[in-house]
């Protein structure tokens, strides 16, 4: 039996860390840049998904300064395939403020880092504590899981009062002193052992304390709020390809969804047109929005694709020009095949950019009995 439930957990904690903690590159560095960054790709992505990111992210922009003096082009290049976009819009504006606020570092009070975009409660406590050593609760999923587990909280967690409860159990729990050290605890804990499915409870180092699987229903916690059921959408998108010009690409708008990302020209159908009538939605898309007259000469592939709030199929048609309208408010460009490589796209666009540069100008048609690729 625990007596005090809360130091116990505190301090078996550490002391597993300290014998079994990950080694990863931003525990490494006392740079308040790279700990930040790592945070902001870290708040939505697994650790195996971010490394190769992180890396290549800090060779081409090895200080705040590369990255406030960057094109937002060349960080949504280097953040391509990542996701949550407007976590890189987000970043690029924080170092262009921090830049020209804070003289180029990173400021160490609360208020300052919150007012930063991109920077909620639980970055920021996690940045002050890591790169600063300051002592500031963190809540994200991993903590939540952990915190409704290990206390038996069996309310929807996110309810206000039940996170005002599990934020003040997260600063409760906070050691005196090493709290950087607790906080990549908690979040190895989560990520490793008390894991959202089938958590590893008898290796677990405060197993002795939890409430959960002391009552053995550590699996059906946190519980889940009503579940919103996600919508699934049709999308169209056409390759317009010419022999001389290359493709036809364009940028989405910096707001919303995919922002500032490229494109191949198309966008959602209306879910009660058939299948049979994609192409012509593509045809009236690229016409209305572009003042583009396209022939459609085969539907070429199909990506399925899973966003927060929906999913979607794309259907990729492969096109030729028929008219165009170029003048100075035109919203796409012509680029050779061998270039689209040099532009940030979505996966599911990055998709069709991979099987063009491997089937040239002329792709090839779909086989008999074909399958559509995913
Ligand atoms: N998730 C969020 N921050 C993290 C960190 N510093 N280490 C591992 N996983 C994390």
């Amino acid at each position: 039996m625990v007596i005090d439930r809360s130091r116990y957990f505190t301090r078996s904690l550490l002391k597993w860390y300290r014998q079994y903690g990950r080694a990863l590159p931003w525990r490494e560095t006392s740079d308040p840049y790279r700990i930040w960054l790592s945070e902001i790709m870290l708040q939505q992505t697994q650790v195996t998904t971010v490394l190769s990111y992180y890396h290549r992210f800090l060779s081409t922009f090895p200080a705040i300064q590369d990255l406030a003096a960057a094109p937002l082009d060349k960080v949504m290049k280097r953040w391509a395939g990542l996701g949550y976009y407007a976590r890189a819009r987000h970043l690029h504006r924080a170092a262009k403020v921090i830049v020209e606020k804070f003289d180029g570092r990173m400021p160490k009070s609360f208020e300052e880092i919150i007012s930063l975009p991109g920077i909620g409660r639980s970055t920021a406590g996690a940045i002050l504590t890591i790169a600063f050593g300051q002592r500031w609760p963190i809540l994200d999923g991993n903590v939540r899981r952990v915190l409704c587990r290990y206390f038996l909280i069996d309310k929807d967690p996110k309810r206000k009062e039940v996170e005002a409860w599990l934020w003040d159990h997260s600063e409760r729990l906070l050691p005196k002193r090493g709290s950087d050290i607790y906080l990549q605890g908690i979040m190895d804990l989560g990520a490793t052992i008390c894991t959202p499915k089938r958590p590893q409870c008898t290796i677990c180092p405060v197993n002795k304390g939890c409430v959960a699987y002391g009552e053995g229903v550590q699996e059906v916690l946190p519980v889940k709020g009503a579940q919103k059921e996600v919508p699934h959408f049709n999308h169209v998108a056409g390759v317009v390809l010419d022999d001389e010009r290359g493709v036809v690409i364009r940028r989405r708008p910096l707001k919303g969804l995919l922002g500032g990302l490229w494109e191949f020209p198309g966008g959602r159908v209306d879910s009660a047109i058939e299948k049979e009538q994609h192409e012509n939605s593509l045809k009236t898309l690229l016409g209305t929005e572009m003042e583009f007259q396209i022939e459609v000469t085969h539907q070429w592939m199909q990506i399925r694709h899973a966003f927060t709030h929906f999913r979607m199929t794309l259907h990729v048609f492969i096109c030729r020009k028929k008219k165009e309208k170029i003048d100075r408010s035109t919203k796409y460009q012509w680029i050779p095949i061998e270039k689209l490589g040099d532009y940030a796209f979505s996966s599911a666009h990055q998709k069709i950019v991979t099987k063009l540069s491997e089937e040239g100008h002329r792709p090839h048609l779909p086989q008999e009995g074909f399958e559509p690729g995913v």
